[in-house]
């Protein structure tokens, strides 16, 4: 089951959104089928939020009001992306179930009055959950209009309460066998914190200072899993019922509250939600690591953008609109990374409730609205893409991504409040998406051969198998470019002794980093190629590698900053601190200009992004996107299919997908 059934039922890429007819009257229900059409509208996400319909009271459904709208829905040729409403639960349910309400970290017990105030343990919250996914798809299982089904939304809430002590309890027994294994690996001979029962362990709630890093790793990991669990019990109770593909869509990329390697082996199609988080050219490369991200989990295979705004980027408190133009640009920007669609959240813009100045495809002012025009004009795009459906991107760059990595980087105690795993990652992939190339995202242990460069970013934590993994890949030919403060932790976020990295990246590297110094606020240092590094520096005796670039302030004056080494077939770059952005978007390139890596459609400038998809019978399509405010000339024409004429040229905020012939 996967996305091809997905846009086979559909017949091309999906176009759509959340549709929330219960939150309107019949009018405006007769106005939505007339939209949709216009607009080109062939699959609609329903029920996200339905619970409390659904089920007014515990056990007594009311399936009448969904019936008529799949029907009506089918009725006017748009399908259905049926949810399970288990995001938001009813207030009877929280009323009749208190223990299964959210603890924070700090105690409080959360109320109704929001959404997502659940806690995923409580064994009555996944009963009820197990029951409402059952329930629904035996009743619409094999509906006509269903083409795929939404479990939940956004997975997210973390909870600290007792039914999540219980089971955090178990999960540790399970990894750890015994109590003196839990006591090893977190270090709790220090501070005093030895357990000497499973009883005196708890999930890592506010306390005094620093928390046990090795504790709330663990707790991370667990609350992951128990994520997956939860999606597994909703996901089978459907297929019992029903063939149709499942899914449930992934949190944006900021939030890391689940390993989505994991998740995204357990869905049938991953399906994530996008909205950036600064305007402009941020926006379009902030939408290119999104699919990325989106299309590592996948496997390579297609994906779907389940949700994105008309009109929202989320930009430090405030919520900007998107510029002309910008609504198709963002949908085509994940679909030429393997979206097989272009979903928003919603399709009509409430006029009441907690989103009511979120931003729709019918904004509040209505179809005569430059919001809509836009939409139906992405809709129409959408549809003479038809023949991409099944087609897939790859890559020859990878960034390395670990969840656990992330979490031991979110650490109490670390050595700078400025090791950030998301913005290292961001930047990473921004200085591949600078040079017009891109880039997968893998795990550390992943097979890395089909990559002809490797960044490792912020990999604080290294597991024994991914260092390995990394020196061989190495000797096997591959370049990696290690970044400071990485794989000095391992799985257990125990420190590495005898020097950082881990030993066999360490040979891989031809280095040894004897001494982390982060630097003082505001400075800057200078290296002695000229370019500049903040934030972090580091004592790094070379064991093999010769020395790129050097400090030249300070105790770390003539000692390497940047080094390089031949090792085995390939080349082990380390980079011990933090380069200004220009000065790492340099070094990125210069790497790829040293592995014969460039982008797809040579000659473009800067801000202009070209991406290939690939169809199993050889078939090519390259994307051009310009995101700059000048126009920009092609290589040589081609037959665009947006406009089903040849384009020679594109205009600021321009956008074209050139036939690109065959490749086979
Ligand atoms: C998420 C949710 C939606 C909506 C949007 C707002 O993606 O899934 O329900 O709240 O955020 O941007």
């Amino acid at each position: 089951m996967t996305a091809r059934r997905l846009t086979d039922r559909l017949g091309g890429l999906a176009f759509g959104g959340d549709h929330n007819p219960e939150q309107w009257d019949e009018q405006v229900w007769e106005e939505d089928d007339e939209l949709m059409r216009v607009a080109g509208v062939n699959l609609a996400t329903v029920g996200v939020f339905s619970w409390a319909l659904l089920e007014p009271e515990e056990g007594r459904y009311d399936f009448g009001w969904l019936d008529a709208h799949l029907d009506r829905l089918h009725a006017n040729g748009v399908a259905v992306d049926l949810a399970t409403p288990t995001a938001s639960p009813p207030p009877w349910f929280t009323l009749a179930h208190p223990d299964a309400l959210p603890v924070t970290a700090e105690g409080a017990r959360l109320v109704h009055g929001s959404r997502d105030t659940y806690c995923l343990t409580a064994p009555a919250y996944r009963a009820a959950a197990r029951r409402i996914a059952a329930a629904l798809a035996e009743r619409y299982g094999d509906h006509p209009a269903l083409a795929l089904w939404h479990v939940h939304n956004e997975y997210a809430t973390l909870c600290y309460c007792e039914h999540t002590a219980a089971a955090f309890r178990m999960w540790l027994r399970d990894r750890y066998g015994t109590l003196d294994a839990l006591n090893e690996s977190w270090g709790t001979a220090f501070w005093s914190q030895r357990y000497g029962s499973w009883e005196q362990v708890l999930p890592p709630r506010a306390t005094q200072w620093h928390r046990n890093p090795g504790h709330t790793l663990d707790f991370s990991r667990f609350f992951s899993d128990e994520v997956v669990a939860a999606y597994r019990e909703q996901r089978d109770a459907i297929r019992a019922h029903s063939d149709r593909p499942v899914t449930t869509n992934l949190m944006m990329p900021g939030y890391q509250n689940v390993d989505l390697w994991k998740l995204g082996r357990e869905v049938d199609v991953v399906a994530i939600d996008h909205y950036p988080d600064r305007p402009g050219r941020s926006a379009a490369a902030d939408a290119a690591f999104a699919a990325d991200r989106a299309r590592s989990f996948a496997g390579g295979r297609p994906w779907l953008l389940m949700e994105q705004g008309t009109s929202t980027v989320y930009d430090r408190g405030r919520t900007l609109a998107k510029e002309p133009g910008e609504i198709l640009r963002h949908s085509l920007a994940h679909i030429a990374r393997g979206s097989e669609g272009a979903l928003f959240f919603q399709w009509r813009q409430s006029k009441a409730g907690a989103e009511q100045w979120h931003s729709a495809m019918v904004p509040h002012a209505g179809p005569d609205s430059r919001v809509f025009r836009e939409v139906a004009a992405t809709g129409a795009a959408v549809a003479r893409l038809a023949a991409l459906a099944g087609s897939v991107v790859t890559a020859e760059v990878a960034v390395l991504h670990d969840s656990d990595a992330w979490w031991g980087l979110s650490s109490d105690g670390l050595p700078s409040s400025e090791l950030d795993y998301h913005s290292a990652l961001r930047n990473a992939h921004r200085a591949v998406w600078d040079a017009g190339v891109v880039a997968d995202f893998a795990h550390p242990e992943a097979d890395l051969g089909r990559y002809r460069l490797v960044l490792a970013p912020a990999l604080y934590l290294l597991s024994d198998a991914g260092a390995e993994n990394l020196r061989r890949y190495v000797a096997d030919g591959g370049t990696v470019l290690v970044q400071h403060f990485s794989g000095v932790v391992d799985d257990r976020a125990q420190a590495r002794l005898g020097g950082y990295p881990a030993a066999p990246l360490r040979e891989a590297l031809g280095i040894r980093v004897e001494e982390y110094r982060p630097l003082r606020h505001g400075e800057r240092i200078t290296l002695s190629d000229g370019s500049h590094g903040t934030v972090w520096s580091e004592s790094v005796r070379p064991q093999g590698a010769e020395t790129v670039a050097a400090y030249t302030d300070g105790m770390l004056a003539g000692s390497p900053a940047i080094t390089r080494h031949d090792f085995g077939a390939g080349h082990g770059w380390y980079l011990s601190t933090r380069l200004d952005d220009a000065d790492y978007t340099a070094l990125v390139a210069r790497l790829l200009d040293t592995v014969g890596v460039g982008p797809v459609l040579p000659g473009l400038p800067p801000g202009t992004e070209a991406v290939t998809r690939v169809a199993a019978d050889g078939r090519r399509w390259h994307f051009v996107l310009n995101h700059r405010t000048e126009p920009v000339q092609l290589p040589t024409p081609a037959h665009d299919l947006l406009t089903d004429g040849p384009v020679a040229g594109l205009p600021p905020g321009g956008c074209a997908v050139l036939n690109g012939g065959t490749s086979l």
